[in-house]
């Protein structure tokens, strides 16, 4: 039976650590019509756990997951994706993908090709900006026009800790800075022509603590990317595009002000979690609905994949300190938006 067609969609979920729970849960408290059936993790008492929070059963291997469900969604670490998305998809399964799509454009452009062998649009990967309301708003604002020609769009990513472990700019820049590289794109709706970065880091061990990119953009834009970590504060996202007749940013979500002793103050979000927990639910909730309508929705392979050859060039770019161009091949109109 078509999956449109099914009362219920059965999910299965490959990784069960930090997000692979936050979108098991979210699934199984609000999304309407969806089941949870079955997790996977290569922790077995971890699958278990929240397996056991939520009715589902533990599946041992990702083969036998995407065996028995509809949707995967595929929450395990980043070297995993690529292989276990061209399972799901070679299964007939729709995909929610995390990001990054994979770890190279090479594996990248693998999961795509998968899915133009299948002809329809089967996964979405978890650039889960595009679903955070102030994102949108600027990006329909420049659609319309309201902004006139874009001139600079600015995606602000700031960390609150220092990472655990030691960083090297490379997996912060595929890792972390890859969800502000789909920012730019999806902002500006231009394309990446080359790139120029710079890094601060750790003298101690080589982590990078910061990471400052400029792309030249195909429509004259550029983009400019600041990424750190250890602000000390709280994790802050910000976007904002300058154009010709207006600029339009994202405001803090937290709402409130305390004014008191002299001071005004906001409350920070302490990371992601908090920050993005409705958007993780929206984009949940638009690839259930996109499953149901047949029209996808979020990040396309093809856009996990260019963020994959952008995420490259930006690597390069910091390990030579010159201007990287970026090649990227003609899309396929298959993945037109
Ligand atoms: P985590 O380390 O908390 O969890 C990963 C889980 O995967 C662990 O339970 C581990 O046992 C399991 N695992 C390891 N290898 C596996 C394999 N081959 N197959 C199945 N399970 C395996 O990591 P976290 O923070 O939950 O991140 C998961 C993914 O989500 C990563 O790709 C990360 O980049 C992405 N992420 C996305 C965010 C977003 O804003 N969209 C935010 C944070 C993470």
């Amino acid at each position: 039976m078509n999956v449109s067609e099914q009362q219920v969609i059965k999910v299965g979920v490959i990784g069960c650590g930090m997000m692979g729970e936050v979108h098991a849960r979210t699934l199984h408290d609000s999304v309407r019509d969806v089941a949870v059936t079955c997790v996977h993790d290569a922790d077995v008492s971890r699958a278990g756990e929240v397996a056991a929070s939520i009715g589902a059963r533990v599946s041992t291997t990702p083969e036998e997951l995407v065996g028995e469900v509809d949707a995967v969604v595929i929450a395990s670490p980043d070297g995993a994706h690529a292989t276990q998305a061209v399972l799901a998809l070679a299964h007939g399964c729709f995909v929610m993908c995390e990001k990054p799509l994979a770890t190279t454009a090479a594996e990248a452009l693998a999961v795509v090709d998968a899915e133009l062998a299948i002809g329809q649009r089967r996964l979405q990967v978890g650039l889960m900006r595009e679903f955070d309301p102030g994102h949108a708003a600027i990006a329909a604002a420049v659609r319309s026009g309201e902004l006139g020609d874009t001139v600079v769009t600015r995606s602000t990513h700031l960390n609150p800790r220092p990472w655990l472990y030691p960083m090297p700019a490379e997996r912060a820049i595929t890792q972390s800075m890859i969800h502000d590289i789909h920012s730019v794109r999806f902002l500006s709706g231009a394309e990446v022509l080359d790139v120029d970065v710079d890094t601060v880091v750790e003298p101690a061990n080589g982590s990078v603590r910061y990471v400052s990119a400029r792309l030249r953009m195909s429509d004259g834009s550029i983009g400019i990317i600041d990424l750190s970590v250890g602000t000390g504060y709280g994790y802050r996202v910000d976007a904002e595009v300058v154009g010709t007749i207006a600029t339009m940013a994202t405001t803090d979500p937290a709402s409130t002000t305390l004014w008191r002793e002299g001071r005004a103050e906001q409350v920070v979000p302490d990371n992601w979690p908090e920050r993005f927990a409705t958007t993780y639910r929206d984009e949940l909730v638009a690839w259930i609905d996109s499953l149901r309508n047949g029209v996808s929705v979020g990040a396309t392979a093809w856009d996990g994949y260019v963020a994959n050859l952008v995420a490259e060039a930006c690597v390069a770019s910091a390990e030579t300190r010159l201007r990287v161009e970026v090649s990227i091949p003609e899309r396929p109109s298959f993945y037109d938006r």
